[in-house]
Order: C-alpha cells, then sequence, then structure tokens
C-alpha cells in the first residue's frame, strides 16, 4: 500500500522554501568504492540549487531541459516522487537551478536529490533522518545500488574520504590546490557502467585485483595529501586511469581529454566518476590556463575549481 501524502497545510501557500546539494568531483576510488574500497571525493561549490514552493507537483530543471511531474514515467519524476513519498508531501511545485551538466560524472543526480529532500524537507519540517532516507530512495531510482558517495559529497562539499563502512569523513588540508575539470559533453549512465564492472570481475576474477589496486592508490593518495605532495598526487591520477581503462570505463573522448591535459603541462590526469563519457579531472599547477585552452581547441569545454584549505564548499 503506498502511504498517503500529506497535502502542504494552507497557512503555507506563499511560502518558499531553498535547498542546495553539491557537484562532486572523485579524485580516486571510483568504482572501487562499490566494492568496499576507500574513495577520496569533493563536494563541488557549483551544484544545484532548488526551490519549492505550494503548486501541483510539477518539477522543472531548465539547464536541463526538464519539464516533467509526480506521475510520469521518467526516472526524474520518480525520483523526485520517491522524496515526496517518503516526506509525506504533495501539492508542490520544485523548480532547480543547476549549475552542473546532466549525466556527465559531477554527481548531478546526488546534487538534485539533495537539493530537493532539503527544499522539501524544510518545507514541511522534516528531520534530518527522514530527509537522508528520501535522498537515498531518490538515488536508488537514478543508480539503483549506489555506494553512497555521490549523495555524502552532495550533502556535505568539501574534501573527504568515503567507504561504505565508515561512510564520509571530512579532509583537512594545509594547502588549497587547482583541479582542471573538463567535460566530454556524453551523457551515460552511471548504473550500466558499475554493472558492466561488476560483470568483468565476475567473469574475470584477476580484475578484482585491479579493484583492490584502486583502493592501494586511494591509501596511497591519502598519504601524498597529507604531505601536501600534489606531484604524487598527480602521478597517482595516471596509474588510476590507467586501471580504470583496464576495467574498460574510459572512452576515446576521455582519452584526448587526458592525454592533452599531460601533453600541456598537467602532472597527472584521470577520468572521474563513473566514466563511458562524462568528465575527467587534471592536476597542472601553473599550467591551469594551458590546459583549459587546449581542452577547449579540442572542442571540449571545462573549468578549474579550488579544493582544500580555503577552497569548496
Ligand atoms: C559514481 O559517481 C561513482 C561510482 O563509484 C558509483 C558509486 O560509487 O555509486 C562509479
Amino acid at each position: 500500500m503506498p502511504t498517503p501524502m500529506r497535502p502542504a497545510p494552507d497557512d503555507l501557500t506563499e511560502r518558499l522554501e531553498t535547498g542546495f546539494g553539491h557537484g562532486k568531483v572523485i579524485l580516486l576510488g571510483e568504482h572501487a568504492v562499490v566494492f568496499g574500497q576507500p574513495a577520496l571525493a569533493a563536494g563541488l561549490p557549483q551544484g544545484v540549487q532548488a526551490v519549492v514552493s505550494r503548486g501541483t507537483g510539477r518539477v522543472s530543471v531548465p539547464a536541463w531541459n526538464v519539464e516533467t511531474d509526480l506521475v510520469s514515467s521518467g526516472p526524474v519524476s520518480r525520483a523526485v516522487a520517491a522524496i515526496y513519498r517518503t516526506l509525506e508531501a504533495t501539492q508542490l511545485d520544485v523548480t532547480c537551478d543547476a549549475q552542473i551538466p546532466a549525466a556527465a560524472g559531477l554527481g548531478s543526480s546526488a546534487a538534485f536529490a539533495v537539493a530537493i529532500a532539503r527544499a522539501v524537507g524544510a518545507y514541511v519540517g522534516a528531520p534530518a533522518e527522514l530527509q537522508a532516507q528520501a535522498i537515498f530512495a531518490a538515488e536508488s531510482v537514478f543508480h539503483e545500488t549506489p555506494s553512497g558517495i555521490d549523495t555524502a559529497a552532495a550533502s556535505l562539499g568539501g574534501l573527504g574520504v568515503f567507504s561504505r563502512a565508515a561512510g564520509w569523513k571530512p579532509l583537512a588540508t594545509s594547502h588549497a590546490f587547482e583541479l582542471c575539470i573538463g567535460l566530454t559533453g556524453r551523457q551515460r549512465q552511471t548504473s550500466q557502467l558499475v554493472q558492466s564492472v561488476r560483470q568483468l570481475c565476475d567473469r574475470t576474477p584477476v580484475a578484482r585485483r585491479v579493484i583492490d589496486t584502486l583502493g592501494d592508490v586511494t591509501r596511497a593518495g591519502l598519504d601524498a595529501l597529507a604531505l601536501a605532495d600534489v606531484d604524487t598526487l598527480g602521478r597517482l591520477f595516471d596509474v588510476a586511469h590507467g586501471l580504470l581503462a583496464a576495467l574498460r570505463v574510459s572512452s576515446p573522448e576521455l582519452e584526448v581529454l587526458v592525454h592533452s591535459a599531460r601533453t600541456s603541462g598537467a602532472i597527472g590526469a584521470k577520468l572521474t566518476g563513473a566514466g563511458g563519457g562524462g568528465a575527467v579531472i587534471a592536476l597542472a599547477p601553473g599550467h591551469t590556463h594551458d590546459v583549459l585552452a587546449a581542452w577547449r581547441r579540442s572542442g571540449f569545454t571545462g573549468f578549474a575549481v579550488t579544493l582544500g584549505a580555503g577552497g569548496a564548499p
């Protein structure tokens, strides 16, 4: 039996509530994190801002060309309906200002879920634990079996280390560093890529060792970060990218972006997130503009963010 939804009270007709979810980058450990390994990630200053008001259940995200409702069969509708159901809300419209592209490896669906759950949660007065359940319900619509790293980064922002067992632990760094983010413009589905890695590991058990090695690379990255050793962190990006390519989650566009970053002065570059398209990251101290210019010359877009001390969120 579906839970009956609680209508918004009449005295709240003119109210607006807002909520924000961070976009994210995974620096090291994507895919391996699904198997229980640690991952190093950051919530970005850019994300999704949701505004809810009394209405009829309309959902709109102009930047993603999304205009839908709560009863359509698409994933956006089902995800928002899952949030409303969990929070016992109805008769609300939601409009989102998305500052990150959809399905691009930057955690758009988690940022969307967090933003809406927070805004609706504030509207109906739902406690934080119930909002967390709503976020999980929505993210499960998009990703079926998410590790939880995207929603943790989207909720908390800043640099952190995440594992399924320990959750998100914020990381303090003595130095800020700049990260280049390049976009392939090719959308892809995280759940399919996670499934293809799982199948590879099931059919070819030696591939499972690649997952364990990715975990070791993340642990080495955490040591490098603790020592503010950006050179080593960059080289670990290259190692991680090679291992992820071995799991067949790279793509021709990702390879172009990674190689053009390296030839433009990056210490290291890798795909970020599920792969198959989406985004890359590069560490290029002193060469950020060269990397972004090289990506533009190759027909791709990108931007830089500052992470660590004094950086995001
Ligand atoms: C997606 O941003 C990260 C993956 O590791 C999937 C997940 O952790 O849920 C590919």
